[in-house]
């Protein structure tokens, strides 16, 4: 048989990583006779993904509501995959490093401006319906939006600001858990009952949270950026990104997201002004009082004090 010089190295590579775990290299290439050629529909998995979407109204418009929050779990379970590729990088240069993260920045600018779809994309009257067979459940649940958090900074950067003076940096984790700034949608300090909304959360992810946090303790973002040599942290690029996905996350998503609360709770005239998740929503998700800042050392005194005004 005349095997070409191209096909030989083929087979003696796949031999040597079928040696290497055991196994008969003769058995996986009779395998190939049989294996089904790969379509389309079963590499992206469509009907799995598309059997998804489950009303719970007859209102066309919770169908746009559905499906706009699946592509947010989507897009945030992608820029989870960019981060920990960042995070767990040894060794990391510069321009991976901006790279990066200027893939994980643009996720979330096309989150920003996509949110017109929530803003224009649905009729104020259906909306006010069907968010009635929602309540309690928030977005404010999302799991996958904390772990970005996580993932982003050190936990002091999102405690509480009201108590950020008085936490030790090194504070156990579950003390921390206690103070993060978004515990106050949904917990009396004065008393430390929380509601319904966050025990639940509380209830399914509390653990999966405390390991999170530990985990990404001396690996998240902003520590990566500070292990960096002094010359590197000031590589404009990546600067420039830092600050750019600090801004997108923190200020302009934000203020994209409160914009639409107040046209639909607030503006609307319909319903009582109260969020379906029951926080005292305008007061909790404008920038200026959560100052969430992923890399405080990045931004001036001034741009500090005018954070998210
Ligand atoms: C009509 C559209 C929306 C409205 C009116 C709205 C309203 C609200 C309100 C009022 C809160 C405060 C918590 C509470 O429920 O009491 C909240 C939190 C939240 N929502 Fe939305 N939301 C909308 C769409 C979305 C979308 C598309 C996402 C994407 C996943 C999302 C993610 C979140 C997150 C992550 C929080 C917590 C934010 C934080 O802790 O600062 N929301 N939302």
């Amino acid at each position: 048989m005349n095997i070409s010089e191209h096909r030989e190295t083929i087979l003696n590579d796949i031999e040597v990583k079928y040696d290497a775990i055991g196994q008969k290299t003769d058995t996986h290439l009779e395998g190939l006779l049989y294996a089904k050629p790969i379509t389309y529909w079963d590499y992206i998995q469509t009907d799995a993904l598309l059997s998804l979407q489950t009303q719970r109204t007859t209102l066309p418009d919770e169908m746009v509501f559905i499906m706009y929050h699946q592509v947010n779990e989507l897009i945030f379970k992608m820029i989870l995959w960019e981060m920990q590729q960042i995070c767990y990088c040894e060794n990391i240069q510069t321009k991976f490093f901006a790279e990066r993260l200027s893939r994980v920045t643009r996720y979330f600018d096309m989150l920003t401006t996509s949110f017109s779809i929530m803003e224009e994309g649905m009729e104020v009257e259906q909306y006010m319906k069907f968010r009635n067979t929602l309540t309690p459940a928030s977005g404010f649940q999302s799991a996958q939006y904390r772990l970005i958090e996580f993932t982003s900074t050190d936990l002091i950067n999102l405690v509480d600001n009201r108590f950020r003076a008085k936490i030790d940096r090194n504070t156990p984790y579950e003390n921390a858990f206690e103070h993060l700034y978004w515990q106050a949608a949904g917990k009396d300090y004065s008393t430390g009952k929380k509601s319904y909304l966050l025990e639940e959360f509380e209830k399914k992810y509390k653990g999966s949270f405390l390991r999170h946090m530990e985990e990404y303790n001396t690996i998240n973002i902003y520590q990566k950026f500070k292990q960096l040599p002094i010359d590197d942290q000031k590589n404009p690029e990546l600067v420039a990104a830092m600050r750019h996905f600090d801004h997108t996350v923190n200020i302009t998503w934000v203020m994209q997201h409160l914009n639409v609360a107040i046209k639909y709770i607030d503006h609307s005239g319909k319903g009582d002004g109260e969020a379906t998740g029951g926080s005292d929503w305008k007061k909790y998700m404008h920038p200026k009082y959560q100052r969430r800042i992923f890399f405080p050392d990045l931004w001036s005194e001034e741009e500090l004090a005018n954070w998210g005004l």
